[in-house]
């Protein structure tokens, strides 16, 4: 007989249709990824759709390859856990409805898991290892930066956590995925534009950083955006060229070189808004006790906000738990290992036929 607490994750909240299996709320023993990337490619964006479809022809083979890959039997699973809300609510039926089947036929709780704080959840997984490394992250400062979100949190466990900061405009992945449209950068675009801006000069145009109210710890990037396609346009008196080159002229499209050099530009722009309010942040006397930076979402992939988080861990003294690459986009293990806290503090719906989606956050 395992010992372990197995729970089967799902979660096909938006574009990728997931499923994971994890031990003990920390172990990850299979994470398997659909990605419909090249399904929404030629319409540069996600439609919903064309989501929910592609989460119907896929969830099972998901399933049973995350299954297969973690080395068990369905029959072993202890519960399955499924992203809820917020998210698409088409996309969001076919796993809920996937796990209440699941989870009625094998006789085992179905858990309806928060997205958001599930991203919060996915630096814990694997690298931190044990419950007690668990407990011992917090209270913690987290970071959701994502397509749809962009907030600060003051955390007090895995199942609480209170927002302290958030975009009053664009979510910094919607910022990137945009700009990406404007520079021609093919879909998806946050990951292609991190890799044209590690090409070009982060110098070549002064793009804003938004500070807000001294303390504000709220994100704003439409400003940032406004400036791109005026520096990409060439309107003068916004995202001006810094040497000669006036910025009447805008660039060509054509010239990779320039094209890199706004990238880069934007990019320092955008990871510069994000750290600047992680720091303002951590100065605050409520932040004393912070013994630990989380940080998730699909941006938490980008190379420069990397870097620079863990300079500003170095900087506080505090540890900054990065998920792994495939922990940092939609994923299913994050959605399982936030589930082990819910059941053992017995927040979960009890009936399977009774869990629902929703778009937004409860
Ligand atoms: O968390 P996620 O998979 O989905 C949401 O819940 O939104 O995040 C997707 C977002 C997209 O906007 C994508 O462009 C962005 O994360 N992204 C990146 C990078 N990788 C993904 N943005 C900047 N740099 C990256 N390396
Ligand atoms: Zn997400």
């Amino acid at each position: 007989m395992d010992g372990r607490k197995l729970i089967l994750g799902i979660e096909s909240s938006c574009d990728e249709t997931a499923a994971a299996v994890v031990a003990d709320g920390t172990h990850v023993l299979s994470n398997v990824i659909a990605s419909q990337h090249d399904l929404h490619a030629e319409y540069r964006g996600v439609v919903p759709e064309i989501a929910s479809r592609a989460h119907a022809e896929r969830i099972l083979p998901v399933v049973r390859r995350a299954i297969d890959k973690a080395g068990i039997s369905l029959q072993q699973v202890n519960a399955v856990a499924v992203g809820n809300r917020p998210g698409l609510i088409g996309s969001l039926l076919v796993g809920v409805s996937a796990a209440k089947a699941l989870a009625w036929s094998l006789n085992v709780p179905v858990v309806g898991v928060d997205h958001i704080q599930a991203h919060l959840y996915a630096g814990l997984l694997d690298g931190a290892g044990e419950a007690d490394a668990v407990k011992g992250a917090y209270p913690a400062l987290g970071l959701v930066v994502s397509g749809g979100h962009t907030s600060l949190f003051q955390c007090h466990s895995p199942l609480r956590a209170n927002v302290i900061g958030r975009t009053i405009d664009d979510a910094v992945g919607e910022a990137y995925d945009k700009v990406a449209t404007i520079l021609n950068v093919p879909y998806p675009g946050g990951p292609n534009l991190d890799r044209l801006a590690r090409q070009g000069n982060a110098a070549a145009y002064d793009l804003p950083i938004s500070r807000l109210s001294p303390d504000s710890l709220d994100f704003s990037f439409s400003g940032l955006k406004t400036a791109v396609l005026y520096a990409v346009q060439g309107v003068p008196d916004s995202g001006r060229r810094k040497e000669s080159a006036p910025a009447q002229s805008g660039i060509d499209l054509n010239d990779d070189a320039a094209r890199a050099d706004v990238a880069a530009s934007f990019q320092r722009a955008a990871v510069g808004a994000i750290t600047l309010k992680v720091d303002r942040a951590l100065e605050r006397p409520e932040a004393a006790g912070v013994r630990t930076l989380l940080v998730g979402g699909g941006v938490s992939a980008n190379s420069l906000l990397r870097e620079e988080l863990n300079r500003i861990g170095q900087q506080h003294g505090i540890e900054v738990r990065l998920p792994r690459m495939d922990l940092c986009l939609d994923n299913a293990a994050m959605i399982a290992g936030l589930a082990y806290h819910l059941l053992e503090a017995g927040r979960w719906t009890g009936d399977a036929l009774s869990l629902s989606a929703s778009p937004s956050s409860r």
